[in-house]
């Protein structure tokens, strides 16, 4: 009686350690392409819990950055780029310096927007090297990873995953210029959605909702300055006229690390999912 029993339990046993690992067989390949700064600290997080759900993430970055070092529950992949770490400091410096300035407005606005495109051609000119490395390419190709995670405010990533054909997940804060919305479709009314940068709230004066739709022209000139390269060099390589609308509508998901509790309501897709608390991740105590 008493071996039986036990032969039971050894079965049930054999029975729970296969269930248990059944998740580990479907383990994903994840390739990671983050925006560097602030940014990685909270994907850094997401990417710390795919691990820890034993998915396998690779995070592909320019070897000159600023905050993605290697860490042990991720494969970090870098690529060339034609620019030294001295280079990509003084951009930051001069960035952290216009910070400080007191000068007029329109002084600081007119600098601000200098150094911006500087650290655009940055990111740019490394984005163009990794996408015409034939090596790195192929290479990522044969790796078959099921999905790309990545902050389409820097769209290297989304250009890459669409032109290796791999699902996409977002996973970002804000991108100017409605990108969001029109890139999924989403309803967009400006008579009661606070434009970036315009500080209204969602209950507008007439003129509040006047300056609301005026706003978004000024912001059309700092996207066509940092996120309008990607989509000539998109229209490079699949060889034909590609918008940035057309790139970012490749998303699978979109994850906004927002939150209703801070941020006022806006129409959403089914496709996106609101992670505000991601940011207090790594929260100290007061
Ligand atoms: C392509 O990428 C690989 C791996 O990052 C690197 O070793 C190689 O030098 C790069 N090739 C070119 C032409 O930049
Ligand atoms: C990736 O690999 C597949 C299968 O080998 C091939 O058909 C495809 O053209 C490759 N894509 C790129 C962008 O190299």
């Amino acid at each position: 009686m008493v071996p039986v029993l036990q032969d039971l339990g050894m079965r049930l046993l054999g029975l729970l350690l296969l269930l248990s690992v059944g998740p580990w067989a479907e383990a994903g390949k994840v390739l990671v392409v983050p925006m560097d700064g602030s940014h990685w600290l909270s994907m850094r997080e997401a990417v710390r819990e795919l691990h820890a759900r034993g998915h396998q993430a690779v995070v592909l970055t320019p070897e000159v950055n600023m905050h993605i070092k290697g860490e042990d529950f991720f494969t970090l992949k870098t690529y060339t780029v034609p620019h030294t770490q001295e280079e990509f400091d003084q951009n930051f410096a001069n960035y952290i310096q216009i910070v400080f300035e007191r000068q007029h407005f329109l002084k600081i606005f007119f600098k601000s927007m200098a150094v911006m495109k500087d650290s655009a051609v940055i990111l740019y000119r490394g984005c163009r090297e990794l996408m015409y490395n034939k090596t790195l390419i192929g290479h990522l190709n044969a790796t078959s990873f099921d999905v790309v995670l990545t902050d389409p405010v820097y769209p290297c990533g989304a250009v890459l995953a669409k032109y290796l054909s791999i699902p996409t997940v977002f996973f970002l804060r804000y991108i100017p210029c409605d990108l969001d919305f029109e890139g999924t479709q989403c309803p967009n009314p400006s008579s009661y959605i606070p434009r970036l940068l315009t500080r209204h709230s969602d209950h507008m004066t007439f003129l509040q909702r006047v300056r609301n739709m005026l706003y978004p022209l000024a912001l059309k000139y700092i996207c066509h300055v940092t996120l309008s390269p990607y989509a000539s060099l998109a229209s490079e390589f699949f060889q034909r006229q590609v918008s940035l609308v057309d790139i970012l509508s490749h998303g699978s998901v979109w994850l906004f690390r927002v939150d209703f509790v801070m941020d006022y309501p806006r129409p959403i897709m089914p496709n996106m999912v609101f992670i505000g608390g991601i940011n207090c991740a790594s929260r100290k105590l007061l």
